[in-house]
């Protein structure tokens, strides 16, 4: 039955071949490879539709008109749905099942996906004039846009490569340029298009080799009876240890996983690669098991599908027609109009270099040149600092399609912790239970979990989904960490029930952050400012765990704006200026007796005042400098509840440990308040930018080269704007506050 639907399997092909125009009078018995090779036509219908191949009918109908019969189990133009044949509703389906929410994105991209499949359904002079409609992607952090180009490239069959725009530099600088993107999408569809013939040529493959290994067994002239006596035999697994003596390549590589099994795609094409590069020409005879014969067998049974040649040629295709690019973390490349924190020279020399590959240019890659006209492009970004106009102008009409992702709910969370096939709590669930612990979460736990994410996203920092793994992990901590011992003491498996108490319990930590930061900025921000929409939020939250937790009072906790760089470094030479100066009192003593006793040219007592005046500028610089850089910029909560906030400046003493001074937020004079842009910019592009703060010194920040921990709140506090200081400004130049705020 098998060998019959194989034979079907290769009538079809040749059918198709035939259709192509090439090997017409080919006899059923050739090898399918010598017709496969350098005829496009005979490739499987599915690899066809992704290559953008449509020349002449479809070879389904082709294969039809050559095979009048019925054939109920079409091979491989059934197996495969491709994305292509999906409807939007259908891509819809797919991405719900792992994705909550964000309706529109997932419906913007669907019908992207449907619009390949019907630009290729258009007929010809019209269908070239019809270009995919790129797409940008906004959403905040953590809310599903790389979750979606996840999916995405699971879901669909055209060539897919997601990129994070950071990696790129421009061309000429340090670092890896655009092109690349083609090139890796050609890479992966390489990649795709020979896997996809294996898979497809699976069936084939198995028969051929099949026959080989009984030929080896009952020997060359064995009848087709005899042969038929094992094959059962052989197909249950019982002839698997038994030895046959069949001929490998010369350098045959040793094969892992078997043919379709789990290898790495990338440990397939060595695997293919490593063939077509040594194992040509005749091989060696070897002894050996049948279960060790099989993979070797199925490798050079498959070579003779997988030419490299027409793979590449489809491969390329299929990335013109069909490729889709997705360019994740946009936004990097973006420097905000206002401010140029972290901005990099190059960021935007890299916009740049993607107007041409996005509005359609050719590429060279190794394996040819590459047109990008027809390829999609999606852009995703969170776009917290910069705005998408702020992206170059040119690269914003080359991305019509806007569609906006919202920031996540309880409601969504909890969605996300129980519905996806693979959900977080069922993640846990699994890794826990391969140490015999049974991990139960109530559903008022969950409910819980996800109230508390929204909370602290709303109030501390929010990152979206991201927090839910936070929490989760934080919950399991102490379970994950004692659950060897535990089960291994029962002796039989554990039950750990998660309960809404355990989850209150657990969370504190990230609760008591928040209180601090409603203690400081945000009880400053709404007693003054009586609450704008936003603010309104927090407060609906904050009185009744600030019921809940007024004994965490006392707890002292910071929230860093700024790190310097090259503490570590400063400090050395901090600590060494001491030694410095130790040896220049040390000197002064046999120096003055010399010059006592005379006997010293002049040039040698000006070489000598130069070293302890050289040496003592040099230690009072430093000196200088060592208690003004920053190494540390934070926010504190407020001394007494009601209060504003303080800064704590963390500098090196005289002898090079930290120093903490905390100062009153209204102590501080903000630099950029009120700068016109360009002197905003200039200043914050300087290397040191000067902060005056009354009542204490002057410190230096480095905006450029320093880490930015929290860069909106930096930015509000260096030009005036935080809650704290508006107060100050509020009593100062009353009319100036009643400006700025509503
Ligand atoms: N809508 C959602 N449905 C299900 N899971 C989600 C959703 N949004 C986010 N997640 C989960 O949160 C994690 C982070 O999401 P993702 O990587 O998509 O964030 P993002 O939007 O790309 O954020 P960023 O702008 O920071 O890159 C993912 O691992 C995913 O499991
Ligand atoms: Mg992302």
């Amino acid at each position: 039955m098998r060998g019959a639907k194989s034979l079907l399997g290769l009538g079809r092909l040749l059918a198709a071949a035939e259709h192509g125009g090439a090997a017409a009078a080919a006899p059923i018995t050739a090898a399918p490879a010598a017709l496969l090779r350098g005829c496009p036509g005979a490739l499987p219908a599915c690899m066809q539709q992704a290559a953008g191949f449509r020349g002449g009918a479809p070879p389904a109908r082709a294969a039809a008109a050559a095979e009048p019969e019925p054939v109920p189990h079409a091979s491989w133009e059934e197996s495969e749905l491709t994305s292509a044949q999906l409807t939007p509703r259908q891509v819809v389906e797919m991405l719900d099942r792992n994705i909550v929410g964000q309706a529109a994105a997932k419906k913007a991209v669907a019908n992207a996906l449907r619009n390949r499949w019907r630009r290729h359904k258009v007929a010809s002079p019209l269908r070239e004039e019809i270009h995919p409609k790129n797409m940008l992607m906004i959403g905040p952090t953590g809310c599903g846009k790389t979750e979606i180009a996840r999916r995405l490239a699971k879901i669909n069959n055209a060539p897919f490569v997601k990129v994070e725009a950071t990696k790129f530099t421009e061309v000429g600088f340090h670092g890896r340029d655009v092109d690349q993107i083609i090139r890796d999408l050609v890479d992966n569809a390489i990649i795709m298009m020979r896997q996809r013939l294996r898979k497809d040529m699976k069936r084939a493959i198995d028969e051929a080799v099949e026959e080989r290994i009984l030929t080896a067994l009952c020997g060359e002239t064995a009848s087709q009876d005899t042969k038929n006596s094992f094959r059962d035999l052989y197909r249950s697994g019982d002839l698997d240890d038994r030895q046959v003596d069949i001929e490998v390549p010369a350098a045959a590589p040793r094969i892992a996983a078997p043919f379709g099994g789990d290898g790495s795609m990338q440990e397939m094409v060595i695997r293919v690669d490593k063939i077509f590069g040594g194992g040509r020409g005749r091989g060696e005879r070897r002894k050996m098991k049948i279960s060790e014969a099989r993979p070797l067998i199925e490798e050079q049974e498959a070579e003779k599908y997988v030419n490299a040649e027409s793979v590449t040629r489809e491969a390329i295709n299929a990335v013109e027609q069909d490729g889709i690019v997705f360019i994740d973390e946009i936004d990097k490349i973006v420097t905000s109009s206002e401010h140029r924190y972290g901005g990099d020279a190059s960021a935007e020399g890299v916009q740049r270099d993607l107007l041409p590959i996005i509005e359609g240019s050719t590429v060279s890659t190794k394996h040819g040149n590459v047109n990008t006209d027809y390829i999609l492009f999606i852009c995703s970004g969170a776009f917290h600092s910069c705005k998408p106009s702020d992206m170059l102008a040119e690269l914003q009409g080359r991305l019509p399609i806007r569609v906006e992702l919202k920031g996540l709910t309880a409601e969504d969370f909890y969605k996300i912790l129980t519905e996806p096939e693979s959900n977080m709590i069922k993640q846990q669930q699994a890794l826990l239970g391969t140490e015999n612990v049974e991990l139960i979460f109530t559903d008022a736990a969950i409910r819980e979990i996800s109230r508390v994410a929204e909370e602290v996203n709303t109030n501390v920092d929010n990152i979206g989904a991201r927090r839910l793994h936070t929490i989760l992990e934080r919950i399991v901590e102490d379970v994950s960490f004692d659950a060897p011992e535990k089960a291994k003491e029962s002796g039989s498996p554990v039950v750990v029930v998660i309960d809404k108490e355990d989850v209150t319990a657990k969370v504190g930590e990230l609760l008591k952050k928040q209180d601090l930061w409603q203690r400081g900025l945000h009880t400053g921000g709404s007693s003054s400012g009586g609450g704008g929409g936003g603010d309104g939020e927090t407060q609906a939250v904050a009185p009744q765990h600030q019921q809940q937790r007024q004994p965490v009072g006392n707890v002292i906790e910071k929230h860093v704006l700024y790190r310097g760089r090259g503490m570590r470094l400063f400090r050395v030479l901090v600590r060494l200026k001491v030694f410095q100066l130790a040896g220049i009192a040390a000197l002064a003593v046999p120096i003055n007796t010399f010059l006592a006793t005379g006997d010293v040219s002049g040039t040698q007592v000006v070489m000598a005042s130069a070293l302890v005046v050289g040496a003592a500028a040099a230690s009072s610089t430093l000196w200088y400098y060592s208690r003004r850089y920053v190494g540390e910029l934070a926010l504190l909560p407020a001394a007494a509840p009601g209060g504003t906030p303080r800064l704590r400046f963390s500098v090196l003493d005289f002898w090079g440990r930290r120093e903490d001074n905390d100062v009153p937020l209204q102590a501080l004079v903000p630099p950029l308040a009120e700068l016109p842009e360009a002197a905003t910019r200039a200043a914050l592009a300087d290397p040191l930018l000067p902060i005056d703060v009354e009542g204490d010194r002057q410190y230096f920040l480095s905006v450029r080269y320093g880490r930015i921990e929290d860069g909106a709140t930096l930015r509000a506090l260096l030009t005036g704007r935080l809650p704290g200081q508006a107060l100050q400004a509020d009593g100062d130049t009353g009319g100036d506050g009643g400006n700025g705020r509503p």
